[in-house]
């Protein structure tokens, strides 16, 4: 392993690493514009030209590896001069619209012009003329003249998406970045190249304008859409979600997301959202407080003879819900209510060999290693629909309205009319939240704390980001309060304290604990 020095620091790195990058891990700032970690290296902008002693010229940090004894200077005269050359060439076309610049805020352009650039223009010419603001695709807009053709986008296309429809067209100054004819930017990861373009060249339609980015606040979370656990940030200002960025995990999403992941945000806003909990009255649902709905599902629970015992109840869970919640479903439905008959639902959708799952929900993974499923001779959800015709399931608490989407939904719907009492607890109004005798409204996974377990079997940490609307509660804490009601207190202060539960009832997760767990995530051995 080489060791160096940079800027009087000695470091030494693996053989092989380039100067930026060991510059950049030991917290050395070179300013660069093409060169992104999990890209190839394409050297264009010149901005990270540095001095190395002994070498004739400056040299580009990002395609200049580290050698034993070499010795590195990052800010001397030489190199801000030259830095500001780079800078002053960047600028001569670039059209310096920065009020009007969505990317205000997060351009590296603006931002090394601060550090680096010259205080005037000598340029007195006739700027270059191109494009302004037009659609390249159904997410994204295209400013040609704001582009520093730094060529990420083209690599991402070409290297991570595998789609290469983006290319750069035309030699010297009248190169320009284009989309090969009769395509668009329009591949399932197109958005995350307004993550990476330095400037305000590619820019999001869904967030352009929206929101000043100084005004948002950053909370680390999973996507929620499939069984992934891409790593995010919800970014929100006065408790709205403006839009989720991808959050660096190498074991689990390098630095992407799909693009319906990123969008998906806008669920946990939207207008059918249940706020408050409902019972059923003739043929309405009306909203009621917290206290009579929970009272109401204790007796309803003993169904319409009053005679009903556990074996006649199932509880259909979630994989949208946590570990947590999870592991207090099941424990509910065993222990308070006394049932085997314990089953969850999992939509299955479009999957591909980069980061989308075929699970479109975040927790199948922990839904199974907290046991969600029938023991003991009871049913899963199949001999549970059966069971509703032939009297043997009167009652049923679901949770989500993932069951819906499986095949014969309109027959279960049917079926579950024949129930004596359906509770349906669930974040939005669906077909069947509106069969059921008590709705509980619950929280997003954005409105909570907790943990999910993706594909590969990492649990990580979800957290609160925004408040939940109206009396809309987590999971856990409806099912915490639900149990108390019905004698079988189950109290908890937060998902942490449950998970303390977990680690101490299922084998794979005994190491597990919210510390672990930090920022990237703990690897168990699920189910
Ligand atoms: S559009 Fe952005 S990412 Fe693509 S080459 Fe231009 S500046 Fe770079
Ligand atoms: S791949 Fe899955 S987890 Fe990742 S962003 Fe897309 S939907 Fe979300
Ligand atoms: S970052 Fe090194 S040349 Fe662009």
């Amino acid at each position: 392993m080489p060791t160096f020095i940079i800027d009087n620091k000695k470091i030494t790195a693996d053989k092989g690493t380039t100067i930026l990058k060991a510059a950049l891990d030991n917290g050395i700032k070179i300013p660069h514009f093409c060169y992104h970690e999990k890209l190839s290296i394409d050297g264009c902008c010149r901005m990270c030209l540095v001095e190395v002693e002994k070498m004739p010229k400056l040299t580009i940090a990002c395609n200049t590896h580290v050698a034993d004894d070499m010795v590195v200077h990052t800010h001397s005269p030489k190199v801000m001069k030259a830095r500001a050359g780079v800078m002053e060439f960047q600028l001569i076309n670039h059209p310096l619209d920065c009020p009007v610049c969505d990317q205000a805020g997060e351009c590296r352009l603006q931002e090394y012009c601060f550090d680096y650039g010259v205080p005037h223009s000598r340029f007195r010419e006739e700027k270059r003329k191109k494009r302004k603001r037009f659609s390249i695709g159904e997410h994204i807009v295209f400013d040609e003249e704001r582009c520093i053709l730094c060529r990420r986008c083209v690599r991402f296309c070409r290297e991570v998406s595998k789609t290469g429809e983006v290319a750069v067209f035309n030699r010297g100054d009248r190169s320009y970045i284009g989309i090969y004819s009769g395509r668009g930017l329009n591949n399932k990861y197109s958005l995350c190249t307004t993550d990476i373009c330095p400037v305000g060249a590619l820019t999001s339609k869904d967030f352009r304008f929206k929101v000043r980015v100084w005004f948002l606040t950053e909370t680390e979370s999973i996507c929620p859409e499939c069984s992934n656990g891409c790593n995010i940030k919800i970014c929100v200002r006065n408790n709205k979600i403006y839009r989720y960025l991808p959050r660096q995990n190498d074991n689990v999403n390098d630095t992407w997301m799909c693009n319906q992941g990123r969008l998906s945000y806008k669920n946990v806003h939207s207008d059918d959202r249940l706020t408050q909990p409902l019972i059923r009255s003739g043929d309405k649902q009306v909203p009621v407080k917290w206290d009579e709905a929970l009272a109401i599902i204790a007796k309803g629970f003993k169904g319409r003879d009053g005679k009903v015992d556990g074996s006649h109840i199932g509880g259909i869970g979630s994989p949208h819900s946590t570990n947590e919640e999870g592991f207090l479903f099941r424990r509910f439905m065993r222990d308070a209510i006394g049932t085997n008959n314990i089953d969850f639902a999992v939509i299955k959708g479009y999957k591909d060999d980069m980061l989308i799952k075929e699970e479109k929900a975040a927790n199948p993974g922990g839904a199974k290693d907290m046991t969600l499923w029938p023991s003991n001779g009871g049913h899963g959800i199949s001999d549970m629909i059966g069971g509703i015709s032939t009297g043997d399931v009167k009652i049923l608490y679901i949770i989500g309205r993932d069951l819906m989407e499986l095949e014969k939904s309109e027959k279960i719907l049917d079926s579950l009319g024949n129930l004596d009492f359906l509770v349906v607890q669930d974040t939005h109004v669906s077909d069947l939240s509106r069969k059921a005798d008590v709705v509980l409204p619950s929280a997003t996974f954005a409105e909570k704390d907790g943990t999910f377990t993706n594909i590969n079997g990492i649990v990580q940490r979800i957290r609160k980001a925004v408040d939940p609307p109206g009396d809309s509660l987590p999971d856990w804490e409806i099912i915490s309060r639900l149990s108390k009601v019905m004698g079988y207190p189950m109290e908890y202060n937060s998902p942490e304290e449950i998970m303390d539960e977990i680690a101490k009832e299922i084998p794979a997760y005994k190491d597990v604990n919210y510390k672990g767990i930090g920022n990237q995530g703990f690897k168990v051995n699920s189910s």
